[in-house]
């Protein structure tokens, strides 16, 4: 192996790392920190430095890392028998008993799987199996998808264009799919605009106000062209977008009348992120599809899984001469599957989802905490899975983009980690620090996260001159 600091200069010179300002690391400028090894909730880079993985590698290391060596004895024993084997046309017993398995675990009915290497996979395939199923159902004109202004749905060309982040889709021309975006359910923010103010601190009126926007939008589009509706149970993207009581039911309603399919995207709040196997359960959500990816094999291996349901596979299997036109080699792969079905075990037989419920109490109440910092505006989420929204005054005023730079890309992140600990500072929408820790994490754990961010966004809001004292307006 290299020696480290090899390590960070060849990554600087060889590793392009995504959705990352490349040009500000190497030589003169910043090291690369280079993670080696892991160990329940943490991570250590190649100095030592001990992190606490507060956004748990991107939402997917639900069982943090000392579970290596059980995942490795199931792997080994599945590259021991067949190290491969694809689903094209056969099946092999890892992904059978994993399709099998995860049927009995996803909302009723939901019990159709088809397997993928990741999020974007899964994503596309549900807009796939949405076409399929419209075209064999006398629906060839639905084209087209509604989705939700910055929320993400993956980077690949037909998931991006469902993502509602403009700047992320603005080099790459026009979208693979015609997609129409409403807004995510953003009660802090949408309190400010006159079509949703009056509505905000009602759940029944703020869900009824968003499902009269979405209807808008299919009748302006015509309701025979819209193939489908998708969203996350709680929008990851703008800071956890906790929807109001009524929305997802709401929403089948929607469907129902207008002929289009609903897609619950949980490549995040599957297993367990918010206590349940599916976010879904969780906010009375009853999709015709699920994706879901990172926490299916708590990211030992990449895996994903789309869900479907009876009504949707319905026409691929009522004539013997229809194609499943949509493939994905690696998808299913036996070395994944044994992993993905030995991570469902350890989710049970250690009781990880009880852990969620039990602490997400105790996690939301030191969070709620923060809203005294004078940067602090708002506090939102659910289970382990929660997003600060940083603010320049009492009023809760915007920060703008210089402040945003300075913050968000400057300041924070080397200052949470040089408090212990990996979080996330993002503007995809308003300004937000998210934490995600892993789901085995300890109540102290979860203590020493918050004191970290605590003391991270007190130094913020001495830098942006905004004092520390506590705010009188929360
Ligand atoms: C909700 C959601 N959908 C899709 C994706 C894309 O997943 P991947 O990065 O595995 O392609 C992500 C990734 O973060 C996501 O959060």
């Amino acid at each position: 192996m290299l020696p480290v600091l090899d390590l960070e200069e060849a990554a600087s010179e060889h590793l392009l790392m995504h959705y990352t300002r490349n040009g500000a690391f190497g030589p003169g400028r910043k090291p690369v920190v280079v993670l080696e090894r892991g160990e329940g909730p943490y991570v250590f880079d190649t100095h030592g430095q001990r992190y606490f993985d507060a956004l748990s590698a991107l939402f997917c290391s639900q069982l943090g890392y000392s579970y290596g060596e059980e995942m490795a004895a199931s792997a080994a024993s599945q590259m021991a028998k067949l190290p491969f084997a694809t689903t094209w046309g056969f099946a092999h017993p890892a992904a059978v008993e994993l399709a099998e398995k995860l049927s009995t675990l996803s909302p009723p009915g939901l019990d159709h799987v088809f397997f993928t290497s990741g999020g974007s996979e899964s994503v596309e395939s549900a807009w796939k199996l949405c076409r399929l199923y419209h075209a064999a159902t006398g629906g060839e004109g639905r084209t087209k998808a509604i989705a939700r202004r910055i929320a993400y749905h993956g980077s690949t060309l037909g998931a991006l264009a469902l993502t509602g982040v403009d700047g992320y889709k603005a080099p790459f021309g026009p979208p693979a799919i015609h997609v129409r975006h409403v807004s995510p359910t953003n009660r802090f923010r949408l309190a400010e605009e006159p079509r949703f103010a009056e509505a905000v601190d009602d759940d029944a009126a703020f869900a009824r106000a968003l499902l009269e926007e979405i209807e808008e939008v299919v009748l302006e589009e015509g309701p025979e062209t819209i193939a489908m509706f998708i969203a996350e149970p709680v929008q990851n993207a703008g800071g956890c977008f906790v929807p109001p009581e009524g929305y997802w039911p709401g929403l089948r309603e929607l469907a129902d009348r207008y002929g289009f399919l609903v897609v619950a995207d949980e490549v995040i709040t599957a297993y367990g992120r918010l206590g349940e196997w599916f976010g879904s359960t969780r906010v009375g959500a009853q999709p015709d599809l699920i994706t879901t990816a990172k926490g299916l094999t708590s990211a030992y291996a990449p895996m994903g899984a789309v869900f479907a349901s009876d009504r949707v596979v319905a026409p691929l299997y009522e004539d013997p001469k229809r194609n499943l036109l949509h493939g994905l080699t690696f998808a299913g792969h036996p070395l994944c599957a044994s992993i993905a079905v030995k991570n469902l075990e350890i989710f049970e037989r250690d009781r990880i989802f009880e852990n969620v419920r039990d602490l997400e109490g105790h996690l939301e109440s030191r969070l709620r905490e923060l809203l005294a910092l004078p940067i602090v505006g708002d506090v939102r989420g659910a289970g382990f899975f929660w997003a600060v929204e940083l603010v320049g005054d009492e009023q809760n005023r915007r920060l703008d983009a210089a402040e945003r730079e300075q913050l968000l890309r400057g300041f924070l992140p080397g200052r949470l980690m040089q408090a212990g600990m990996i979080a996330r500072p993002d503007d995809r929408g308003d300004a937000v620090v998210q934490v995600a820790p892993p789901l085995i994490s300890s109540a102290a754990q979860l203590d020493e996260m918050v004191a970290g961010l605590e003391a991270s966004l007190l130094e913020a809001a001495e830098l942006m001159d905004l004092g520390t004292s506590a705010r009188s307006a929360n």
